[in-house]
């Protein structure tokens, strides 16, 4: 590969190390007692030959002992016409004994099956809700109309189905689909319901992206599991900080492990999970190569070695593995070490492995990572038709203050409206907060224009077309604003799902 050519052509991020507040300091103490500890953090390594090498890119420095024993599983495969059965079903998390109780969108295992369809697709995707409490999907990041958007009062009742039936009409990329029932959200995506729906193009198949067995989807997510089971009964801690659990699983598998060959590959990462954000590394130091947010691709690839990814944000990453010695595993790991005011304060492992790698076989083809991915068309800001700022910061108090301009979801009442087909400027303001917020909009793609405050810059992470964009406590994020044609209700909400529960959610309109 011709790397020098290429690292021209990158920017390297620097995480800005957030002084640690005093209410951090007083999250994590009021935590301790209140999670069960599953898995604390251990001493360092015995594999003594790569411990003290903290330069070596192939060591295995970092992380724990624990065996990562269990494949890592991807979901089946579906095309433009599927039926999500949400049921009780059971399922293995951690170990290859279907004995956890989960919410699946088919039998015998948790999540539901990957849409893998082509641009302009014609979708057909029948919800059967098995469930005793109603359900719904949204499919999060796709324009569809209003009535197939899954808005939280739009809900199919126990016993019921209904058809999702919308065209495509997007680029490529990473989009998912998840539960999102009023009162049941958080609860069914964290039992397990939710799933990949990936949209490929033209634009996207001329890069030659490595595919195959060389394109990995990896929904992350943590579970909270008591004795043994599954279990979502949040305290009122929970509910105001989020969910939190102590098994780091991916595509539904607590430690799990993935055989590779020492070549490229295409990582698509969603975070799955209820409220906790991840800053992912590699356990051996090598970058990630960025090439799309939630929406698709970006520009030009973004070299980077740390991500961080707030709940529904997804990352597109290119992993060069090619220098690495046949026989030597490394870990994608969760470093929230140095990240205090970025991460949840409450996650008591500070350092996790969440995947493990080993490279079993050599590289079969060569490959270059392309210096151009897509061309993006900039919103210009001077087209905003009006600008709208929104208060996240919740000083109202412990309790009830998840709130949005002071205000909480209420299903008869529109928030805002806009116009169909115009630019406007959100303002998430943040700035006097004591939490994370990610925050999401319903029904459009959106360009951050700036974020002031706490990391004070535009990630390399976020800086496509996104659906959903983190706004840290003591931040002000602008997003510029395409709205659609398709008018109607939509929610804009904190997608820490517990925050989201609680009503920090509004709705706003799109009238022609
Ligand atoms: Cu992914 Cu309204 O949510
Ligand atoms: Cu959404
Ligand atoms: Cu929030």
């Amino acid at each position: 590969m011709e790397r020098r050519v290429f690292i021209k052509n990158i920017g390297f991020t620097k995480v800005l190390l957030l002084a640690k507040s005093s209410i951090l300091i007083w999250l994590g103490s009021c935590q301790k007692d209140s999670l069960e500890r599953v898995n604390p953090r251990m001493p360092n390594n015995t594999n003594t030959d790569n411990n003290q090498n903290d330069n070596n890119p192939t060591s295995e420095n970092n992380v724990t002992a624990d065996a990562f024993v269990h494949p890592l599983p991807f979901p089946e495969l579906v095309a433009s016409t599927a039926t999500l059965t949400a049921q009780e079903t059971l399922a293995s998390l951690i170990d290859n004994d279907a004995n956890q109780k989960v919410l699946g969108y088919q039998g015998n295992g948790i999540m539901g099956p990957t849409f893998s369809v082509d641009a302009q697709t014609q979708i057909h995707a029948t919800l059967k809700n098995e469930l005793v409490e109603p359900t719904n999907i949204h499919w999060h990041g796709l324009i569809v109309p209003q009535n197939m958007d899954g808005h939280p009062e739009d809900v199919i009742q126990s016993g019921s189905s209904y058809t999702y039936t919308f065209k495509l009409n997007q680029r490529a990329g990473t989009y998912w689909y998840h539960p999102h029932p009023h009162r049941f959200t958080p609860k069914q995506v964290h039992l397990g319901l939710g799933g990949f729906f990936i949209i490929r193009d033209a634009e996207e198949e001329k890069l030659k992206l490595p595919q195959g067995t060389q394109e990995l989807l990896l929904n992350i997510q943590d579970k909270r599991l008591l004795n043994n089971e599954l279990s979502y009964q949040p305290t009122p801690h929970d509910i105001m900080f989020g969910y939190i659990g102590q098994h780091l699983c991916v595509n539904g598998k607590y430690k799990p492990y993935h055989n590779v060959s020492a070549d490229y590959y295409r990582i698509r990462i969603l975070n799955g999970s209820n409220a906790l954000i991840y800053h992912l590394k590699l356990s051996n130091g090598l970058p990630f190569y960025i090439i799309g947010s939630d929406c698709g691709l970006i520009d030009k690839p973004m070299t980077t070695t740390a991500i961080t990814l707030s709940p529904a944000e997804r990352v597109d990453v290119i992993v060069d593995f090619t220098s690495i010695t046949l026989g030597n595993s490394f870990y994608l790991i969760n470093d929230l070490e140095n990240v205090a005011g970025q991460g949840n304060p409450m996650f008591e492992n500070r350092l996790t492995e969440i995947l493990k790698f080993n490279v079993i076989k050599k590289q079969t083809k060569n490959w270059s990572l392309p210096a151009q991915l897509s061309v993006l068309e900039r919103i210009n800001t001077d087209d905003a038709v009006k600008t709208r700022r929104f208060e996240i910061s919740t000083h109202h108090g412990m309790f009830g203050s998840l709130r949005i301009n002071g205000k909480q979801f209420n299903p008869n009442i529109v928030d805002v409206q806009v116009a169909a087909n115009s630019i406007e400027i959100w303002e998430f303001d943040n700035r006097t907060g004591m939490m994370p917020h990610p925050m999401h909009i319903h029904g459009v793609h959106f360009q951050i224009v700036a974020r002031n405050g706490g990391r004070n810059k535009i990630q390399p992470s976020e800086t496509g077309w996104k659906d959903t964009v983190l706004v840290n406590q003591g931040e002000n994020v602008k997003v510029a604003i395409r709205f659609g044609s398709n008018v109607g209700k939509f929610v804009f909400h904190c997608h820490n799902l517990e925050h989201e529960n609680e009503g920090m959610m509004l709705q706003y309109e799109i009238v022609a």
